[in-house]
């Protein structure tokens, strides 16, 4: 009996895990830059992706050669950078992670890079809406802000746009928040989970300490603020003309696509900020998309957390926010309007 219930056991353990496989393709177009590459190499160690399809102007193969060595069960490959390739490279993706585009050298804003990286994500948009229409797309390529919106009108011209699955990844900018207090703090910031709201840039990021129960004051809580507004600035500044995040940005970005997956695969309650299609300041401030915590789901956006009680100062943060803001995506917008 006990040996016939092992057998049942191991059988239906192996149904099971047969049945639970939900296969995932996840693609990154920009796979072999400084965000690029550590992403794919955190992608390929997370069991929840079964595909990994990496895709570059330039070296996606050697990348996908190099991590399609690793021991674990994904497939990996890397596409030449031709139509054809991008093409494969998105078909039947259900995650498309971009980070492509330039970064930032010291003394610029994220803003100044709108001129090239609009171009960039407007062409790799138009791909994905052609090859992946249903996948989940998680912008990563700077100014998020307004590449956001260029990414929806380009989805909207093609007909395909569905606000559930369009992310601009802000994890970011909570990761730091959350390891700026554990600093101050002396707490472990792995513990920690600071709320950010708003959007990817300087004033446009805003940072919810009274929400986790902290009290700074003064020159402490402005300093807390400034660090966590400009964090992206240190790094490109300590990296002197090297570019911006990367390694960090990696461990953001992977996180978040691996937040997506798990509610994909049927975890509830997966809450992550994300840049989204907003209905939170559309009629009051016309401002379309905003980040706040969003509960996840197997179709993308499942529920927007609205900003919840904030004090006064954060208000005032919240209300510099909401005009920064406004002009982005009205700039990202008009792009993607007049050079489709
Ligand atoms: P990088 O220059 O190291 O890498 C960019 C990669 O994109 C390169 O490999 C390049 O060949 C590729 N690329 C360029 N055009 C392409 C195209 N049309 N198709 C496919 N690939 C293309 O830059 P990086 O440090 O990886 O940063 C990439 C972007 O991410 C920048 O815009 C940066 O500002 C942004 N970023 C965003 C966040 C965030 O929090 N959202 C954080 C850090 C960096
Ligand atoms: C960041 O926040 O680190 C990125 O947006 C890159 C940058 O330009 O600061």
């Amino acid at each position: 009996m006990f040996a016939a219930r092992q057998v049942f056991g191991a059988a239906q353990r192996r149904a099971f895990s047969v049945s639970a496989k939900q296969s995932s393709k996840v693609t990154v177009l920009g796979a072999a830059g400084g965000i690029g590459q550590p992403l794919s190499l955190l992608l390929k160690l997370n069991p929840r992706v079964s595909e990994l399809s990496l895709y570059d102007i330039r070296g996606g193969p050697g990348v996908a050669a190099d991590i399609s060595h690793i021991n674990t069960k994904s497939t990996v490959k890397g596409y030449d950078p031709t139509p054809s390739g991008l093409k494969e490279a998105l078909t039947g993706a259900d995650i498309v992670l971009i980070p492509a585009g330039v970064p930032r050298k010291p003394g610029m804003t994220r803003d100044d890079l709108f001129n090239t990286n609009a171009s960039i994500v407007r062409d790799l948009a138009k791909a994905a809406a052609e090859s992946s229409p249903d996948a989940c797309i998680l912008i990563i390529s700077n100014p998020v802000n307004s590449t956001v919106p260029i990414t929806a009108e380009v989805f909207k011209s093609m007909g395909v746009y569905n606000p559930k699955k369009l992310f601009g990844v802000t994890t970011l900018d909570v990761v730091r928040a959350s390891r700026f207090i554990s600093q101050l703090k002396g707490t472990d910031p792995a513990n920690e989970n600071i709320t950010v709201v708003g959007g990817h840039s300087g004033a446009t990021i805003v940072p919810l300490l009274s929400q986790s129960g902290y009290e700074l004051k003064g020159n402490e809580l402005d300093e807390y603020v400034r660090r966590v507004q400009f964090g992206g600035d240190e790094v490109v500044q300590a990296k002197g003309g090297a570019g911006s995040a990367t390694l960090s940005m990696a461990m953001a970005g992977a996180r978040f696509a691996e937040s997506l997956l798990k509610a994909a695969q049927g975890q509830t309650g997966v809450i992550e900020p994300t840049f989204v299609d907003s209905p939170l300041y559309k009629e009051s401030h016309g401002v379309t998309y905003f980040a706040s915590n969003v509960e996840l789901g197997p179709n993308g956006v499942e529920k927007i957390h609205p900003v919840g009680k904030i004090t006064d100062y954060e208000q005032n943060l919240l209300d510099v926010c909401l005009g920064d803001l406004k002009k982005n995506i009205e700039k990202g917008e008009a792009f993607a309007k007049q050079n489709m």
